[in-house]
């Protein structure tokens, strides 16, 4: 279905992500690169910069995330892994775009919006915290996604007025300088995200400290499962496992069958949950045994990922110049 079209997406380096990032985000990203006819993936060091202001943290996340999709299986032939600051045509890029994106575009970022009105509702100044770096953010992630001639976007809904404005942006530059410029993007939204589980039921997220960590080692894992949070019922009850943590975990790993299995133990009762959590358990140890393995190793011998980071950067320079000068050429009538 992608076999003919440049995928490409960014990762901001926040360190480990957890089992609803995975399922939701990063396996069909994985499966959406491996399909394409080519594939970036990027972590996005310039875009952590407006709120993050260590660098040793940014060092470490960018490895955590490299890592990460290395050990699950992205196709390292297809796909270019790099760190967005590695391509140095970004800053060009993300230059040439600031001159043809509106003030009023960045004003209508739902982002933005909310830290304005959290301002706002704080009694503080509207742009009290407000770095340009923040403002700007949807210029240079327009940049990311124009360098690389990218077809199609996957990213998760927060992120979709992001993608629309890469195609404003584009759209304003191919209508004043040549239509062929610059390809307009398509977002490709994944919809799972925001139906999986965390441990007490609500959506998984770092912020509700209700999370799994995708490589947690088997005891850790083994502990937070065992914390989901479940109602009442007893072992015979028949129990609806679309209303179960339990089950909505397990199928994004099971097989159909495996899963359908317990669809069936679940609703014809005879399932009590502390063995439904240990199938839960099993499943995802024995699914992530090879990737922790590998991940961990990875973390252990970090010139490993430089060498990836550094091989991938080059590949995705050459398509970055090629964007560059020929953004350059139209706007400065000459290659800079
Ligand atoms: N803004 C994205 C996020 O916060 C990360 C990102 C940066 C990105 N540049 C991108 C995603 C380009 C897709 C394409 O998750």
């Amino acid at each position: 279905m992608f076999a003919d079209k440049i995928v490409l997406t960014g990762v901001k380096p926040t360190g480990m992500p957890h089992l609803g990032n995975l399922a939701g985000a990063i396996k069909p990203a994985i499966d959406m690169s491996n399909e394409a006819n080519k594939a970036f993936i990027f972590i996005a060091d310039l875009h952590a910069l407006n709120a993050v202001r260590d660098s040793n943290l940014i060092g470490t996340w960018t490895h955590e995330v490299a890592a990460t999709y290395m050990a699950l299986g992205l196709n390292l032939e297809k796909a270019a892994l790099f760190r967005q600051s590695d391509v140095p045509e970004i800053y060009k890029l993300t230059v040439f775009l600031m001159n043809v994106a509106s003030k009023g575009l960045m004003n209508r970022s739902h982002a933005y919006k909310a830290l304005i009105a959290e301002n706002e509702a704080n009694g503080k100044d509207t742009d009290f915290g407000i770095n340009m770096g923040l403002f700007t953010y949807p210029i240079l992630m327009a940049a990311d996604i124009l360098l690389y001639n990218t077809d199609l976007v996957p990213v998760g809904k927060d992120q979709k007025q992001h993608v629309e404005m890469a195609r404003d942006i584009a759209g304003s530059l191919n209508n004043i300088y040549g239509e062929e410029l610059l390809v307009v993007p398509e977002p490709v939204i994944q919809k799972v995200a925001a139906a999986i589980p965390g441990l007490d039921g609500r959506k998984m997220s770092k912020s509700y400290q209700n999370y799994v960590p995708i490589f947690a080692q088997q005891k850790a894992l083994k502990k937070s499962i065992m914390k989901i949070v479940t109602d009442s019922k007893r072992p015979e009850d028949p129990k609806d496992p679309d209303e179960s943590t339990i089950y909505q975990l397990y199928q994004h790993f099971a097989s159909k069958e495996e899963a359908d299995a317990m669809r069936q133990q679940f609703t014809d009762g005879g399932l009590g949950y502390g063995d439904a959590k240990k199938m839960l358990f099993e499943m995802i140890d024995k699914t992530m045994a090879e990737p922790r393995e590998k991940y961990y190793d990875l973390l252990a011998h970090p010139e490993k990922i430089e060498d990836v980071l550094m091989a991938g950067a080059e590949r995705a320079r050459v398509v970055a110049k090629e964007t560059v000068d020929r953004v350059s050429k139209a706007m400065l009538g000459r290659i800079v």
